[in-house]
């Protein structure tokens, strides 16, 4: 017999007729009803076996169920499975199973990451997120995006933060070294000095020149030591480039982007984030009244979606923040006081949270804090970067019109005392049929935290790195 799957089951799908079933034991109530869930959906189905059984099920039990799709006599689900045969396909030791039908703490489901995809809530999260990616996808093909695959191990720093994960296959504890007492990478692997990404972007942009418009979407590796819970050290990034456009229309795609992908994962994991949206309630209900947010979570989500993003420039927001009552009250950890900051979490959560109260894009920053790879404006202090705040999130996106005049990248170059022998590629796009162009990169995580309300970002990547873990 073909195996139903759960979700089809609790639609009714196959009523009054024999169906087989298979997934793992939930709970098992008055040696009776089995909860059962096989990841379709968050729902469990009931199974109800007959009295005396003498069946040994425990959570964790992997079963296959055959019998007939009733109308449920019960309340809490409308079908449920009557058990003619149930065959046990794996059996999980009650005294051993980490999970038992209980609330578990995210700390400790952290530490059997490989285990907290069966709890319900793992499974909405990582519904979620599988939705939201192939939403990804269908944006950009709508568009006529191409899909481009940036190479994961590279010898450029795009954000030129130097936090990088080097890639060797020289024997760490007697590297071969050059004269000057360092290690000589040119008898390394790739005859030269190599890190895992921290973005596609430059890449990207080579076949943006080409192509026209590209996204990626792919893994992004970054070595900096921050403890926060919108940091990993392996995160999923998308970044489209596109030829021919300007800041303005940068920001329309990113918004355009963000709202169609929440869109998509709400139409098609209804349930989940029904799951979510109750879920999240509970928790906030345990905040104080202060900390709480305004919004339920499908509140937040609806309201992304019916509003418009506020575009503001970094000066008007650095006078916001100056003249606020939080920043004369010295309310925040880092004072504004002058222009030319780089904007912390709590001023861009002020921003969203407290100034505007919707999703707030932010352009023209000083170019002493932004990439190399930044279009310079003309008062010749600020360039055409922007970045997406989201509330709870803080930065979501950031993007820029990038520097297609050759002359100005490369005395930006020099500024920084980048190395342009390593980058001869990357300047070739301006050497040859240079064009305007913008682009950005939304951090996956992020957005999945946003979309299923999820605190901390170790709980929406299945298995997460940060500094001291990477167990799995
Ligand atoms: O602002 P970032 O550093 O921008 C870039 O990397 C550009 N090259 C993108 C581009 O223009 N193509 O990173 C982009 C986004 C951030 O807004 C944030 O959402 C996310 O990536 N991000 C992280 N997410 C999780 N953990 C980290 N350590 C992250 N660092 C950045
Ligand atoms: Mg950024």
């Amino acid at each position: 017999m073909k195996r139903s799957k759960i979700k089809d089951l609790l639609a009714g799908v196959g009523l009054g007729e024999k169906v087989t079933t298979m997934g793992w034991v939930r709970t098992f109530r008055n040696d009776m009803f089995i909860a059962l869930n096989d990841g379709s959906t968050v729902k469990n189905l009931q199974c109800v076996v007959k009295e005396n059984s003498g069946l040994k099920l425990y959570a964790g039990t992997c079963i296959a169920v055959t019998g007939s799709l009733i109308e449920s006599q019960g309340k809490g689900q409308a079908y449920e499975v009557l058990a003619d045969e149930v065959t046990i396909l794996g059996e999980a030791d009650p005294q051993s199973y980490p999970l038992q039908p209980k609330e578990h703490s995210l700390e400790f489901l952290r530490d059997i990451a490989h285990l907290r995809i069966r709890t319900n809530l793992f499974g909405a999260v990582m519904r979620v997120r599988s939705a939201l990616a192939q939403g990804v996808h269908k944006f950009f093909a709508e568009r006529g995006f191409y899909y481009f695959n940036a190479p994961i191990i590279t010898g450029s720093d795009c954000e030129g933060a130097g936090e990088m994960f080097c890639v060797t296959s020289l024997p760490h504890d007697n590297a071969p070294r050059t004269e000057d007492g360092k290690v000589d990478y040119s008898k390394d692997f790739f005859a030269r000095q190599t890190n895992l990404t921290v973005s596609g972007q430059l890449e990207a942009e080579t076949y943006a020149m080409a192509l026209g418009a590209v996204y990626t979407f792919g893994p992004t590796f970054r070595a900096e030591n921050s403890h926060t819970t919108r940091h990993l050290a392996e995160f999923w990034m998308i970044e489209p480039e596109v030829a021919f456009a300007d800041l303005e229309e940068n920001m329309e795609l990113a918004e355009s982007f963000i709202k169609s992908v929440i869109r998509y994962a709400m139409d098609n994991c209804g349930d989940d984030i029904d799951f979510l949206d109750a879920r999240y309630a509970r928790e906030e209900n345990k905040k104080t009244a202060a900390s709480r947010s305004a919004m339920g979570l499908k509140e937040k989500l609806n309201f992304i979606l019916n509003n418009d993003f506020k575009r503001v420039s970094y000066t008007e927001a650095v006078d916001i923040l100056k003249n606020s009552k939080a920043n004369k009250k010295g309310k925040f950890k880092y004072p504004v006081e002058e222009w030319g900051i780089d904007l912390q979490s709590e001023h861009e959560r002020y921003l969203v949270e407290k100034h505007f109260g919707c999703p707030v894009i932010l352009y023209d920053y000083p170019a002493a804090i932004k990439a190399f790879y930044m279009r310079m404006n003309d008062d010749g202090r600020t360039v055409r970067a922007m970045d997406v705040l989201f509330p709870g999130i803080g930065e979501i996106v950031g993007g820029s019109q990038r520097e297609e005049r050759m002359d100005v990248l490369m005395q930006k170059i020099k500024d920084l005392g980048m190395d342009e022998k390593t980058l001869w590629w990357y300047l070739d796009t301006r050497r040859f049929g240079s064009a305007p162009h913008s682009g950005f990169g939304l951090g996956f995580e992020r957005l999945v935290q946003f979309v299923t309300g999820m605190e901390n970002i170790r709980d929406v990547i299945p298995f997460p790195r940060y500094p001291q873990s990477a167990e799995f």
